[in-house]
C-alpha cells in the first residue's frame, strides 16, 4: 500500500471518487501544495500533479509523488498526457492550478501552450473540465495592467479564481484551507448558490471591569461548522463572531462582537436571505463596568441588568431565521415544547434545540423543529449542518412569514 492511501479519506469523504489535476508553477507559495495534496487526499480525491519547469526547481517532484501516490506529469511525452487526462476521455473532475505564478495566468489567458500546466489548461478551457487557479506573486506584478486583464479574461471565461488576499504590497496565495473549500465548493452539489446566508455563532462576553467578563462555555464550533458547509454547498456567506477557542476560515467575512450590545448594533446591517444563529449570548450584563481591575482579595457584589432579546430584533429584519434553545435535563418532549414555543413566539422559520452538553463537542444529539415536524438530528457538528441546510435549500422557496402577533 503506498503511505498515501492511509490518509486516504481520513477527514471526510466529501471528494471521494473526484480526480483533481493539480498544476503547480514557480512560485514560491509552491511549498505548500505538498499540504494541498495531503488535505485533498485526506477529503478523498485522487490528485495527479503536473509541474512546470520553474516549479520543479523549487519542490521536488519526488515528495508530490509521496504526497499523492501519482507520479507527477513533469514534461508531455509520446503518453500525450494533457489529453489522457484533460480530453475527452478523462476521469478529471477539476484543473486546479496552485499556485498559479503571473506567466502561467497569462499564458493560459492567450492560448500559449508550453509547459505541462499550460499544455493542460489548453485542453481544459476549451473542453468540460472546471478550472480553478489560485494566483500567487507580488502586488505589483498583480497590478501589472497585462497580468490583471488577463485574470479577468479567464474569470470571464468562468474560471474560478481563488484568493489571493492582498496584504500592503504582497498578494498572498490563498491558504490551504481556502483551496481545499472551493475544491469541494466546485465538486457538490451548490444547491445554496447565489444565497445570502449569515451565522451568528460565539458566546457573547459582558465586561465587570476593563479585565474581566461574563461569558460561557460555548466553543464557535457548531458555527464554524455552518459556515463551512454552506459555504461549500455555494452560499454567499458570513460569520459574526463573538468569543470562542475554534478557528475560523479565512476565506468567508467575519465580523467580530464583544457583547450582546455590540451585536445588537451591527443588525442593521442584516439583509441576508436566512440568518442562523447558534450565537449563546447573554441574558444579564453588569449594570455598571468598572474602569480599570477590581482589586482582588475581597468579595464582590454584582448587579446585573436584562440585556434585549437578540431574536426578535433579528427577526425583524429577516424573515428567515433560524435560532437555537439549549437546554438542560429536560426530557425530549419538554425540549420540544421549549423550542415550539419558542419557534412561534418569535415567528421562526425553526429552532434547533440541545441540551447545553453538546458545548465544545465535535458530535452531539439535536433536534429541529419547525412548524410542522421535529426530527432528531444525531452526528459530527458537519453533519448536523448539513441537515439544518438541507432544511434551508428545501424552504429557500417559503412564501413570506408573517411577523409574529399579525
Ligand atoms: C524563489 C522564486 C520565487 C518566485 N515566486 C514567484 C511568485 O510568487 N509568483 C510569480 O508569478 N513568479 C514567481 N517567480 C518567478 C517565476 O518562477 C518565473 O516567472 C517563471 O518563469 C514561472 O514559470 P511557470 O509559470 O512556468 O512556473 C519566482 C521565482 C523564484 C526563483
Amino acid at each position: 500500500m503506498h503511505p498515501s492511501e492511509e490518509i486516504y479519506c481520513e477527514k471526510s469523504n466529501k471528494l471521494y471518487g473526484k480526480t483533481i489535476v493539480l498544476g503547480i508553477t514557480g512560485s514560491i507559495a509552491a511549498v505548500n501544495c505538498f499540504a494541498l495534496v495531503r488535505e485533498l487526499v485526506r477529503n478523498g480525491a485522487k490528485v495527479i500533479p503536473a509541474m512546470t519547469e520553474a516549479a520543479c526547481r523549487l519542490v521536488a517532484p519526488d515528495s508530490l509523488e509521496f504526497a499523492s501516490g501519482n507520479k507527477p506529469i513533469t514534461g508531455i511525452g509520446g503518453q500525450t498526457e494533457h489529453i489522457k487526462f484533460l480530453g475527452d476521455h478523462t476521469d478529471a473532475d477539476l484543473f486546479l492550478v496552485y499556485p498559479a505564478t503571473a506567466n502561467t495566468i497569462s499564458k493560459m489567458a492567450n492560448g500559449i501552450a508550453d509547459s505541462p500546466v499550460t499544455d493542460m489548461a489548453a485542453v481544459a478551457l476549451g473542453g468540460s473540465v472546471p478550472v480553478a487557479v489560485a494566483p500567487a506573486m507580488h502586488g505589483y506584478m498583480m497590478e501589472n495592467p497585462s497580468v490583471a486583464e488577463n485574470l479577468r479574461r479567464l474569470a470571464s471565461w468562468g474560471v474560478s479564481v481563488i484568493g489571493p488576499r492582498i496584504e500592503g504590497d504582497k498578494a498572498r496565495v490563498a491558504s490551504v484551507s481556502e483551496v481545499l473549500a472551493w475544491s469541494i465548493k466546485l465538486l457538490s452539489r451548490d444547491d445554496l448558490r447565489g444565497r445570502k446566508i449569515l451565522v451568528i455563532g460565539g458566546r457573547s462576553e459582558e465586561p465587570i471591569d476593563s479585565m474581566r467578563l461574563i461569558t460561557n462555555r460555548s466553543s464557535g464550533m457548531m458555527a464554524v461548522a455552518l459556515v463551512q458547509r454552506a459555504f461549500e454547498r455555494g452560499a454567499d456567506v458570513e460569520l459574526w463572531m463573538g468569543g470562542g477557542s475554534v478557528v475560523l476560515p479565512d476565506y468567508v467575512r467575519v465580523r467580530r462582537y464583544e457583547s450582546v450590545e455590540d451585536l445588537v448594533g451591527m443588525l442593521d446591517s442584516i439583509d441576508h436571505d436566512v440568518v442562523i444563529v447558534p450565537a449563546a449570548l447573554a441574558d444579564f450584563t453588569p449594570e455598571k463596568v468598572a474602569e480599570g481591575k477590581i482589586p482582588s482579595g475581597k468579595g464582590l457584589s454584582l448587579k446585573l441588568k436584562p440585556v434585549p432579546k437578540v431574536l426578535p430584533l433579528i427577526r425583524e429584519r429577516c424573515a428567515n431565521v433560524i435560532g437555537y434553545k439549549a437546554e438542560s435535563n429536560l426530557s425530549r418532549g419538554d425540549l420540544e415544547m421549549k423550542a415550539r414555543a419558542r419557534l412561534n413566539e418569535y415567528g421562526l422559520r425553526a429552532v434547533v434545540a440541545n441540551d447545553i452538553d453538546s458545548a465544545g463537542k465535535t458530535s452531539a444529539s439535536m433536534m429541529l423543529v419547525t412548524e410542522d415536524s421535529a426530527a432528531d438530528i444525531t452526528g459530527t457538528k458537519p453533519d448536523i449542518s448539513d441537515y439544518i441546510l438541507n432544511f434551508v435549500s428545501e424552504k429557500l422557496r417559503w412564501p413570506p412569514r408573517s411577523a409574529p402577533g399579525t
